[in-house]
């Protein structure tokens, strides 16, 4: 049986020269599990999700070692589209994954790239917008939300290609504590739903949906103690 996400020995090192900043990586993640992952900045945890995802190969130059399989393929032998429907990533800053001028567009957004049919396409955006509670603002524009509601539609435009992993790279921190309240909420009605969740975090209050918490220390896991 193939977990959904696996990594194995994974080391990476950005074109820069400076040197391995992942530094042999081995990791699980199970279905229907929450995994978080701790650690100081400057740790390595965006890098390591950025190879989750399948950015690293893809996208960023540099030298990756190892493998990352998603149900048992390497992300280096998928192509980026069948990558993005089996996982999804949101990250911190909002305005990074926002583009669109209205809500409706952002979440078609990655549908109509995979030539799903305009009714299939509606059906998503329903679905996604309810997910997040986000219904009455499907006409909106993006740019008038706070960081919270821009979080919840990042999140349903990964939702509307329907991943059954998803990544938050650190998605709470610039939020506020109803924003923060709602998301994990979220999170949870998705691990109910079978889905499998990695969520970095820096903010211990918010590891308490975790089902499991991994530490990244200059690159590599450690026993986790409850400190940094
Ligand atoms: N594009 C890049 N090119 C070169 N080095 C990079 C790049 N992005 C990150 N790094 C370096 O890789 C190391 C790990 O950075 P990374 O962003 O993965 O850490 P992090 O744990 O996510 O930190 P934070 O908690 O601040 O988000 C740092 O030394 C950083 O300077
Ligand atoms: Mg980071």
């Amino acid at each position: 049986m193939s977990y959904p996400l696996e990594v194995h020995n994974l080391y990476y090192s950005y074109p820069d020269g400076k040197g391995d900043i992942l530094k042999g990586i081995n990791l699980k993640a199970e279905e229907g599990e929450i995994l978080a992952i701790v650690g100081l900045s400057g740790s390595g945890k965006s890098t390591l999700c950025y190879c989750l995802s399948g950015i690293i190969p893809h996208i960023f130059g540099g030298e990756m070692r190892g493998e990352v399989l998603i149900y048992g393929e390497s992300t280096g032998k998928l192509k980026v589209p069948e990558i993005a429907t089996r996982l999804g990533i949101v990250f911190q800053d909002p305005d990074t994954q926002l583009f669109s001028p209205t809500v409706e567009d952002e979440i078609a957004f990655g549908p109509e790239n995979l030539c799903i049919d305009r009714e299939e396409i509606g059906k998503r955006i329903d679905a996604a917008l309810m997910q997040v509670r986000m219904e009455e603002f499907r006409f909106g524009s993006p740019n008038h939300f706070s960081g919270g509601q821009k979080q919840l539609i990042a999140l349903a435009s990964v939702l509307s290609l329907k991943p059954d992993i998803l990544i938050f790279d650190e998605v709470m921190s610039q939020i506020d504590t109803e924003g923060r309240r709602a998301i994990k909420e979220i999170i949870k009605e998705l691990k109910s739903a079978g889905k499998t969740v990695i969520m970095v975090e820096h903010d211990w209050g918010n590891l308490d949906i975790a089902d499991r918490v991994l530490l990244l220390k200059d690159g590599k896991f450690e026993a986790f103690s409850g400190t940094l």
